[in-house]
């Protein structure tokens, strides 16, 4: 019997050129919630920051690119490492969280969406390409993934692009520490049907949502700053409620994607997991690791980026999984029948993770 497999044949993605350090941080004066200004010197919570996250530094888009502009760059390097005619494409998926803001602006732009600039930036005539967004929070790289295997499994479509792309630092509210956190990128892989004897590529996925108080652990408020305007809002978050969050239900949900998938826990090979702090992702995958029994390291299992390029939202698996494939991360590798994990969790709450056999 021939298995109807989902799987990935090109990968791409853009970091952006803007290398922004910790040390650049010490100019800001850092206010808390409250408004009340944070009197520790700059220098220690910048020590502190790095101490918590693991970041030392994050990567920025330059002022002439938005989401959608670097959307297609990463695009058009996944369709030219796929080797597919881009008219080819069925669906076009693009997960985001904010739409296009241009510099010096604070206004989303999604009219038309960005999975339709996309299309018009990679010049695809086929009015069969059909293009569309998806905002899921950060997990909104991975669920286009589960879109795509869905359509793919359906018969309804034989070839997706599937892009993350976000610039997080056109939002940010400098006088909040947590601002640190955030960057930009964009990553994507092209996702084809294949008929094969073996079954392999897309094994299994699983999603959770929880939409109680959780549903605003990542919202938009007003600046710290006592004097900033309440009508301009910025990206803020319940640090503290998502770690815990995260803590607690990522780890079950890589456990069912996996024991969907029929392959023994210990068959993993990779991780590649959303990272917006290193310690608490460190604490997710030890969680998982003895959950299942396996008998992996978390350093040998969790491929890292988040100290050069911080935060990058819907960018950070699919960017990841692009350095890993081109050997730009040179202490993991990804060979032929490796079986990988994607696992994410941001905004929404939501939560997920696939299980890739490669
Ligand atoms: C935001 C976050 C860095 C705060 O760290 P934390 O350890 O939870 O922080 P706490 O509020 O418990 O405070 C602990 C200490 O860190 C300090 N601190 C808190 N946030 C800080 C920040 N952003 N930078 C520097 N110091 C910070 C506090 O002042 C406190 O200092 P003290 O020990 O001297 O009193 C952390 O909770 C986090 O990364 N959460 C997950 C974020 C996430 O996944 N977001 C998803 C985005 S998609």
């Amino acid at each position: 019997m021939k298995h109807l497999n989902s799987v990935i044949t090109g990968t791409g993605s853009y970091i952006p050129t803007v290398r922004v350090t910790n040390r650049e941080f010490t100019r800001h004066t850092f206010y808390n919630e409250d408004e009340t200004k944070i009197e520790t010197l700059v220098d220690e919570v910048i020590a502190k920051f790095k101490d918590i996250t693991g970041i030392e530094e994050r990567r920025w888009v330059s002022d002439d690119l938005c989401a959608s502009d670097i959307g297609a760059i990463a695009a058009r390097r996944a369709i030219e490492d796929a080797g597919v005619d881009p008219e080819t494409i069925d669906q076009i998926i693009v997960a985001h969280n904010f739409g296009d803001i241009k510099h010096g602006t604070i206004q989303t732009d999604i009219l038309p969406s960005l999975a339709s600039r996309i299309k018009h930036h990679l010049g695809i005539k086929n009015p069969s390409c059909i293009p569309y967004d998806l905002i899921f929070g950060c997990p909104g790289w991975v669920q286009g993934v589960i879109q795509a295997d869905s359509y793919i499994k359906s018969g309804l479509a034989k070839r997706c692009l599937v892009i993350g792309t976000d610039t997080l630092s056109r939002l940010i509210d400098k006088h909040d520490r947590d601002c640190m956190i955030f960057a930009d990128g964009a990553g994507a892989v092209v996702i084809e049907a294949k008929e094969e004897e073996a079954k392999r590529g897309i094994l299994s996925a699983a999603a959770m949502s929880h939409t109680e108080e959780e549903a605003f652990y990542l919202y938009l408020g007003k600046s710290y700053h006592p004097e900033s305007d309440p009508n301009i809002r910025y990206i803020k978050m319940e640090g503290r409620k998502i770690y815990e969050y995260a803590l607690i239900n990522v780890p079950e949900a890589m456990k069912v994607a996996v024991e969907n998938a029929g392959v023994e826990p210990n068959e993993i090979t990779k991780i590649l997991i959303h990272q917006a702090n290193e310690k608490m992702d460190e604490a997710i995958v030890k969680r998982f690791v003895k959950k299942c029994r396996i008998e992996k390291s978390v350093p040998e299992l969790m491929p890292m980026s988040i100290r050069e390029l911080g935060n990058s939202s819907v960018g950070t698996i699919p960017t990841l999984y692009d350095m890993i494939i081109k050997g730009k991360q040179p202490e993991h590798k990804i060979d032929k029948d490796d079986i990988v994990m994607f696992a994410s969790v941001g905004a929404g709450m939501n939560i997920n993770a696939v299980v890739y056999k490669h």
